[in-house]
């Protein structure tokens, strides 16, 4: 029937019709008024999406001018980057990441979607599914972090969340898994830059998590900016007609990311604009977003014989197949049923429940949670900043909806005092810190919400030196000498180096970017009303040199270790051609992370034990079930995050170190023990090797079940065949 319908509008749309349909405008945000050239050309037909409409408005009356006076009467999908939240603003990705729970990612895109529908926007430039495995990269704030098998559970979830029962439902958006592919392996952590990845790599690291997606039933794909191994991702006809259409069978459309079709001139790839129009349609770029290549040059394309027609009807095909299922047909205008609503009671409840479970604890020297009596001094450039807690990608979220940590300490009214001293992130004055330590001398405890503005993450903004910014290390070190105990609450875009003043705080408090209701999360965490519940999403850097680091790396030919490392502090002077430790470490930092994947904990304990495998072979159509006890040994009742990891230890090419399998989350009380149980399928230890072979292999595995990717308890198995 779908196919029929799109068939029979395709019958009635001429050449210049179906070109109309690919392209996607842009239009710019701050806009005013409608421009007459623009209404002209959605009259016309050469408009098939628009993005960034701001103004309800103006939605309207676009698409009423498209429905009613447009050659074929499509109507026009709305886009933006409804990335985290629409007007009620959750953490940034990569803190949503770090709650590992797909109910908050789905409950959160939901939420976008249900808000960002009611003023007429139904397709959202959001799961990104890039791995990033480098804090440098700014764009690390929209990821789900290093992690594959993590990266694809949640994906999923959020294309679940943002599309809804089904796409047309009104308060579906169209999700789009972004940006295919590799953008996260950008060299140097510096955004836009190439990228080199062989095939197993992609196939084991950046793909599966668009396979998740699509597997939810993702409605679109864009493109990324990034060239792969030499072919920009926009014109690469291997991954798009081989890989996404050919082997995933992907039925919805490709879009290109922003001007990414003439980039491929810059890159190197293209001539001009009409090679890197052509280059775009050969590899299967559905819809062209903000350049116009195909406007400018598909029909000259067509008549010359280098593009087919046949082609340009496959793209108009899987876009209208998009807006199909998106009931635009049917039901082009937003749902009267569903005006703004944004910011209802049960958003905020959500995103403050996201922000708390995307919180990661750190470090804590028996000084959290605080005791209700205790006098606290509110310090730091991120304790009243409403714009910078909404983070990157929040075009819609408006300050004073933001609850910062100062406002939510007042409407609390916690026994505190605000110690103003920097004004942002990057402020390098120190005129204020006199003032401040004086301040700080009545309280108990200080609470410093240091960190990143928001515009130092997100698109182009990379950084090459990660540690908090402008002269907060100075003012933190300053105010320990006051000898009170230091709370560090981190509000940023990416993981922020440490190692400079670790020892002189005695708590530390991952906040990310967090949104609306972040203030109000970080109190009730702070006064243990509730505790920190996430866990990290990435490897936590000690120096930006280390970068880019991950977790499930592979071993080396020697591999560092503890008994070995020798620190260059420790290296004798005067020792010449020292052979301690000839293995792969740096002299200065070691070879561990800071705080390694999945590392984080609450206010209380637990113990591991009885780990236990149902068999020590297992045969390639067996399941291996895995069960392991976890108590609770502290004082307080609590959550944890129990993760079971896998190592081949001998594969065809070289295998990771550990990859994570699985995770649950358990609830314990007090002296409470719960036998957690896990199954492996033969399935999830299959890989692609350099023979592009994509198999499980006969062999011995290491397991661990544990708290984080470097502890655990410890087990082994074989698959036969
Ligand atoms: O969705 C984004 C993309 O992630 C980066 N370039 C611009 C697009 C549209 O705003």
């Amino acid at each position: 029937v779908e196919e029929k319908f799109i068939d029979s509008v395709l019958a009635t749309m001429s050449i210049d019709d179906k070109i109309g349909q690919t392209n996607l405008r842009g239009t710019s945000s701050r806009a005013k008024t409608l421009s007459d050239d623009l209404k002209e050309d959605v009259r016309q037909g050469k408009v098939g999406a628009l993005l960034n409409v701001m103004k309800v408005e103006f939605v309207d009356e676009l698409q009423k001018i498209a429905i009613e006076e447009s050659p074929n009467k499509i109507p026009l999908i709305f886009g933006r980057d409804v990335v985290h939240g629409f007007k009620t603003i959750f953490p940034i990705p990569i803190g949503l990441a770090s709650s590992w729970d797909t109910e908050v990612a789905k409950s959160s895109s939901r939420i976008a979607a249900i808000e960002a529908s009611s003023v007429g926007i139904r397709w959202t430039f959001a799961p990104m599914l890039d791995i990033a495995r480098d804090s440098r990269w700014g764009r690390i704030a929209e990821s789900p972090g290093e992690d594959p098998y993590l990266a694809s559970v949640l994906g999923k979830a959020y294309v679940e969340g943002f599309q809804g029962d089904s796409l047309n439902n009104p308060t579906s958006i169209a999700a789009c898994a972004k940006h295919y592919i590799g953008y996260g392996a950008v060299m140097g952590g510096r955004d836009y830059n190439t990228t080199i990845i062989p095939e197993p790599l992609l196939r084991n690291v950046y793909l599966p998590p668009f396979q998740s997606a699509l597997d939810a039933g993702v409605a679109t794909v864009m493109t990324s900016f990034n060239e792969i191994n030499g072919v920009p991702a926009t014109g690469n006809e291997f991954l798009l007609k081989h890989v996404l259409r050919g082997e995933l069978k992907f039925d919805g459309f490709v879009v290109s990311d922003w001007d990414s079709v003439i980039e491929m001139i810059a890159h190197g790839y293209a001539k001009d604009e009409k090679h890197a129009g052509e280059l775009a349609a050969i590899a299967g770029i559905d819809m062209e977003m903000t350049s116009r290549a195909y406007e400018h040059y598909l029909k000259d394309l067509i008549e010359e014989g280098t593009v087919t027609e046949s082609q340009l009807d496959a793209f108009v095909k899987n876009i209208l197949r998009i807006k199909l299922r998106l009931g635009l047909f049917e039901t082009p205008y937003r749902d009267k049923n569903n005006e703004a609503n944004f910011y209802k009671k049960e958003h905020l409840a959500e995103a403050k429940e996201a922000a708390i479970k995307s919180s990661v604890l750190l470090k804590n020297k028996n000084v959290l949670p605080l005791l209700a009596n205790t006098k606290v001094a509110l310090i730091g450039p991120l304790a009243d900043a409403p714009l910078d807690q909404m983070g990157t990608w929040t075009f819609d979220g408006e300050r004073e909806h933001t609850i910062t940590p100062l406002k939510a300490f007042k409407e609390a009214n916690v026994n505190f005092k605000y110690v103003p001293a920097l004004t942002h992130s990057r402020d390098t004055s120190k005129s204020q810190f006199k003032k401040a330590v004086n301040d700080v001398k009545d309280s108990d405890v200080i609470v410093f919400v240091a960190g990143e503005e928001a515009i130092l993450s997100g698109e182009a903004h990379s950084r090459a030196v990660i540690d908090l910014p402008g002269v907060q290390e100075d003012l933190i070190k300053e105010l320990s000498k006051t000898g009170k105990p230091i709370v560090l609450v981190i509000m940023a875009g990416r993981p922020i180096t440490i190692t400079n003043i670790i020892d002189n705080v005695d708590a530390v408090l991952m906040s990310w970017h967090s949104g609306t209701m972040g203030g109000v999360a970080l109190q009730e965490i702070i006064y243990g009303f509730r505790e920190p519940e996430g866990r990290l999403p990435l490897s936590w850097p000690k120096a930006a040199g280390q970068l880019p680091y991950f977790y499930n790396h592979k071993s080396t030919g020697r591999p560092a270790n503890e008994k070995d490392y020798v620190s260059m502090y420790e290296i004798p002077v005067g020792a010449w051609q020292s052979s301690l430790g000839n293995d792969s470490h740096y002299l200065d930092i070691g070879y561990k992370p800071h705080f390694p994947f999945g590392f984080g904990f609450g206010y209380t304990d637990f113990r591991y034990d009885k780990l236990k495998i149902s068999k020590d072979t297992i045969g390639f159509n067996d399941a291996l079930h895995v069960k392991v006890s976890v108590t609770n040994t502290g004082e307080r009742p609590g959550k944890e995050i129990v993760q079971l990891y896998t190592q081949d230890v001998v594969g065809s090419i070289t295998r990771p170190v550990r990859e994570l399998k699985g995770f649950q989350h358990v609830s314990l009380n007090v002296g409470e023990t719960k036998e957690v149980t896990f199954s492996i399928s033969v399935k999830q230890l299959e890989f692609t090797n350099h023979k592009k072979i994509h198999a499980a292999e006969e062999g011995d595995f290491n397991l661990w079940v544990g708290p984080n990717a470097a502890s655990g308890l410890k087990d082994t198995f074989y698959l036969k065949k």
